[in-house]
């Protein structure tokens, strides 16, 4: 009979910049959703996937404090989810390493994130860059987490912790890690740029009036859906009616997650409005929902030493789940002494 296991959430962040309205929308604000539900929830700030790209180290603790910070004001409560830094959890890595060796390298040469951040560079990417989808298992499968919320851009990678999980699982001939489901659901599991519709909403923009910050005060924020690219036409009554409107169809995609509805339900109400009319309802919405939370995290900011005290315990929370599987691991794999 097929193991049962712990219906478990893991999800991750990089400290690697500011947080966006794409990592609010597509994962915090669903971490929030999934927290208190049926699953036991557990939430990372991944430094050690961060710095596979160049950080700078004091703009890295600041990030990752802030963070914390983000989680903490968009409603991550620390006591029922664990919330923690993954360089703490030193699992992580060491699950990581028997995953270099299970993983193949046709796989990672497929995965299309490492394609867009090594770009044409990439003899000179580091080798970490490269190997980060089998820590990202790890990350995962340390827990035996069996979701994974997570935005578009991050479903390939899931699909590679499965195909780990099942060959570990076959080669060893064992039953021992779950085949972890992807979730991706709501209206902004891909929120674009606001210059360009084509275009993921990205820390790494050059231009910061592409996306919205959840650092930004009201003003930026209105500022930038006023800015924001659109075309002449006004909006459609029904889904259809957005098909080869990539602009239209991304605010009105983060209209339906800002509010909580549906895509219909918001073109239903705003259906024959011009782009005049709807920014300023978007707007108005955008700084309602989120300036509480820009004002929660800098108060949190403030306090670094209570961040640094909730990261600490989330850790230790952490390791409690994570070394008797890490050790089980171990065992499975051969090496004496475990
Ligand atoms: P990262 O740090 O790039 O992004 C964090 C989360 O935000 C989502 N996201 C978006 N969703 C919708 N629209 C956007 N424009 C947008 N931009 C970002 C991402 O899909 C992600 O869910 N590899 C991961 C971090 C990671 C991880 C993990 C995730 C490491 N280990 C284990 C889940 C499980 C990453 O780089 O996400």
């Amino acid at each position: 009979m097929a193991t049962e296991f712990t219906q478990r959430v893991f999800s991750g962040i990089q400290p690697s910049g500011g947080l966006t309205l794409g990592n609010y929308l597509g994962a915090i604000k669903r971490f929030v959703d999934m927290q208190g539900s049926d699953f036991e929830t557990i939430y990372c700030m991944v430094d050690l996937h961060a710095i596979t790209v160049w950080q700078d180290p004091a703009d890295l603790r600041k990030n990752t404090r802030e963070l914390c910070a983000g989680f903490i004001a968009s409603g991550i409560d620390p006591e029922q989810s664990v919330l923690f830094n993954q360089s703490q959890v030193p699992e992580h890595t060491q699950l990581g390493w028997i995953f270099n060796t299970v993983a193949r390298m046709g796989w990672l040469n497929r995965m299309t994130q490492f394609k867009d951040k090594a770009g044409k560079n990439r003899e000179n990417s580091s080798v970490g860059l490269f190997a980060y989808p089998a820590l990202m298992a790890a990350d995962i499968l340390v827990y035996h987490a069996t979701h994974v919320p997570v935005g578009e851009d991050q479903k390939q990678h899931v699909e590679l912790t499965r195909d780990i999980a099942a060959k570990f699982n076959h080669d060893y001939g064992v039953d021992f890690f779950p085949i972890t489901e992807p979730v991706i659901e709501g209206a902004a599991t891909r929120v674009m740029s606001l210059r360009d519709g084509s275009k993921k909403m990205s820390k790494s923009d050059a231009s910061d009036m592409s996306r919205i910050n959840m650092t930004d005060d009201a003003d930026a924020i209105a500022q930038k859906i006023r800015k924001a690219r659109t075309d002449p036409d006004a909006l459609p009554s029904e889904v259809e009616g957005l098909k080869d409107r990539a602009e239209a169809r991304n605010l009105v995609n983060i209209y339906a997650a800002l509010e909580d509805c549906s895509v219909e339900q918001v073109l239903a109400d705003v259906g024959g409005k011009q782009f005049s009319e709807f920014k300023p309802m978007l707007a108005e919405l955008a700084v309602d929902k989120l300036s509480p939370i820009s004002t929660e995290m800098a108060r949190l900011m403030t306090q670094p030493d209570e961040i640094d005290k909730i990261l600490a315990r989330g850790a230790e929370r952490a390791r409690e789940l994570a070394s008797p599987i890490l050790k089980k691991t171990y065992e499975i794999v051969g090496m004496v002494g475990s």
